[in-house]
């Protein structure tokens, strides 16, 4: 999608590195920043230069490739496949971009390894930007099918950044609204905000913006009274990690927002591509939910007058701060899933059918 006109991707290998918009910076700098080592990958996912369940995926298998640049020896590659994977806990995508490089270069040569692992990598992020693509054409139907009783704008509700950053491209939560709005139906966004970290005001907004896309930025309580009001159509968010019986984790507050579209009788969908699918976990309760720095709580960044970017204590220095990063949405509130192969309902069954598991 386009930064300023120009498209881009949110990673992409060039001359043996390999290269990131550095999200922490954005929206008030554009940084392209370089990962040269599986460190700076590890680094670069724990500290949220990239994030978003897809990104952080694409950028673990790069990770691969960046460890076997710098050492091809297995029990180096196999140390910082666990390193990767251990870097952030939440997002699935993560374990599950690991194991698919990992599964790929069992046997392969020490002449190959390289090659073939950078091959699977690229290949894993272009399957992403597909699927992405692919979550958009379904999802575009539901907004036609709105937009086709409403004829006036849709308005629709999204928490944190499922857009483009937080994947390949083209986004999970976001592809339904830009080809809705590729195809002339008037779209309007709400922005949840996303405390503590800002995702939806920071990342949401401006990759909107950037693409002309209407959009309102709103605090996180903002979305209840809204859907009292009827001003919100539907509601589409992405998620982490999704179990297979269509229990869905996402972004903090992302739980109170389907309870307020239950309870308003407004549609509440979720995209994901089938990388985000957790098989195994049946409980929500195993799932393991990230607890991060009270900091990203307590304090705020943005720019002062002379444009650099400066980070400020917002609360009592005294007081303490929790800041659990993900909840889970049982699916019971969950109106459909959205994904690369078609829109289902949460459940095992539908899940299981849709992606042919037995
Ligand atoms: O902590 P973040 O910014 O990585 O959280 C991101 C989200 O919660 C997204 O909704 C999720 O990863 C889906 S991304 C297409």
């Amino acid at each position: 999608m386009r930064i300023e006109g120009k498209e881009y991707r949110t990673i992409w290998y060039e001359n043996d590195v390999v290269k990131i918009i550095d999200q922490t910076k954005l929206p008030h700098k554009f940084i392209i920043k370089e990962l040269k080592t599986v460190r700076d990958a590890i680094n670069a996912i724990k500290i949220m230069e990239v994030r978003g369940a897809p990104l952080i995926g694409g950028t673990a298998a790069y990770g691969i490739v960046l460890a076997i640049q710098e050492n091809n020896d297995q029990e180096f590659i196999k140390k910082n496949a666990e390193n990767l994977i251990q870097s952030r806990p939440t997002a699935i995508n993560l374990k599950w971009a690991v194991n698919r490089m990992m599964k790929k270069l069992s046997g392969i040569n020490n002449d190959q390894i390289l090659d073939v692992a950078l091959k699977e990598a690229k290949e894993i992020c272009n399957e992403d930007e597909k699927f992405c693509e692919n979550i958009g054409l379904n999802g575009l139907k539901i907004i036609e099918e709105i937009y086709s009783k409403k004829k006036n704008t849709i308005n629709i509700l999204t928490h944190c950044n499922a857009g483009w950053l937080a994947t390949i491209n083209w986004g999970t939560a976001t592809s339904p609204i830009y080809h809705a709005y590729k195809k002339g139906i008037p779209v309007h966004v709400w922005v949840d905000e996303t405390r503590p970290r800002n995702q939806g005001a920071n990342l949401t907004s401006y990759e909107l913006n950037e693409e002309e896309i209407p959009n309102t930025i709103i605090a996180d309580n903002t979305g209840g009274i809204l859907m009292q009001r009827g001003e919100i159509d539907m509601c589409i968010v992405g998620t982490d990690r999704t179990l297979s019986t269509g229990d869905v984790c996402n972004k903090i507050g992302t739980y109170l927002k389907a309870l307020a579209a239950y309870d308003n009788n407004v549609p509440f969908y979720v995209a994901l591509p089938s990388s985000t699918i957790d098989w195994n976990i049946k409980d929500a309760k195993d799932i393991p939910i990230e607890e991060r720095n009270s900091e990203e709580l307590s304090h705020v960044e943005g720019v002062d007058e002379n444009n650099e970017i400066k980070k400020v204590l917002v609360y009592p220095k005294k007081s303490k701060a929790m800041n659990i990063a993900f909840d889970v949405t049982p699916a019971k509130y969950v109106t459909g899933l959205i994904t690369e192969k078609g829109i289902c309902e949460a459940s095992q069954s539908a899940l299981k059918k849709m992606f042919n598991k037995k």
